[in-house]
């Protein structure tokens, strides 16, 4: 395994590769890793012959100081992690000046709206920290194809938009949810849970494939009530939001269409800590 820290070593590197016409994956993380990231390498490996996995906390994204300081740092365990996965992956760990030298800032973007919903509502500025680290890193490894996982799956049309808007020649491969054997999400968060607490917000993935099943007859609208009830009797729970939207364009249903897909999008509170989770719905 390869580490880097400086891009300009990496480039480097992956210069003297990509003489000999590899194809080259990249898998950007933030580190905590877990199954689901596992899952963007293994593809990442199946599909491209070089794969790069970065490693970094981007402060851009973080609107919560609190929630960037807690966020989990566990470097050495994450490059073991990798180091078991495959021997052969470089690994890119840029420290905050590496990316950012003295302009700790974000890029402003037009996302056509995909941005101002949902995450990028209750997290302001989220998206445009997301897509300047992402793009910095794009133009750094220069990769074929770029790996994110669909919990975050606003984040993946987002990137998918920023590859359209800026004409970057990269596939962008989106992968399905992993997820605890009792249905959460995998997310680094969940390491703030205590278990039991963990094995009750499976209630987050249970209520989500009741919607779907509702979705079959009912409205949008009815659907997010019954979800929002759902919650207000679950006092440990603290719904931030239930959407249902076009997976598209993240815009509102308003009237049902068959050649349509949509998805229904939660944010939920549990022991201070914020989870996300998502579903297609048909
Ligand atoms: O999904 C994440 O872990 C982060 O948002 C990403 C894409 C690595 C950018 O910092």
């Amino acid at each position: 395994m390869l580490l880097f820290s400086s891009k300009k070593e990496l480039i480097a590197h992956l210069a003297t590769l990509k003489n000999t016409s590899t194809a080259v994956g990249l898998v950007p993380t933030m580190g905590a890793l877990h199954k689901g990231h596992l899952s963007l390498v293994k593809k990442a490996i199946s599909e491209t012959k070089t794969v790069v996995v970065s490693i970094f906390v981007n402060p851009t994204q973080f609107d919560n100081k609190d929630d960037l300081k807690k966020y989990p740092d566990t470097l050495d365990a994450d490059l073991e992690y990798l180091k078991k996965v495959s021997d052969e992956l470089i690994v890119f760990t840029p420290s905050v000046t590496e990316l950012y030298s003295n302009n700790i800032s974000s890029k402003e973007y037009d996302f056509d709206g995909l941005d101002e919903t949902m995450e990028g509502e209750f997290r302001s500025n989220h998206f445009l920290g997301v897509a300047t680290v992402v793009e910095k890193l794009f133009s750094i490894v220069k990769p074929n194809k770029a790996y994110f996982g669909e919990k975050d799956f606003q984040q993946l049309l987002i990137i998918k938009k920023l590859i359209k808007k800026t004409n970057m020649p990269i596939e962008i491969i989106g992968c399905p949810i992993v997820r605890e054997p009792h249905g959460l999400a995998m997310s680094s968060r969940n390491e703030r849970l205590p278990k039991g607490i963990r094995v009750k917000a499976s209630c987050i993935y249970e209520t989500l494939l009741a919607a779907k099943k509702l979705f079959g007859t009912k409205s949008a609208t009815n659907v997010m009530n019954w979800v929002k009830n759902k919650f207000d009797k679950q006092p440990e729970f603290e719904l931030e939001y239930i959407k249902i939207a076009d997976q598209d364009t993240l815009g509102p249903v308003k009237r049902k269409q068959k050649n349509k897909k949509y998805r229904a999008f939660i944010a939920v509170y549990v022991n201070g800590v914020r989870l996300i989770d998502n579903i297609a719905l048909n």
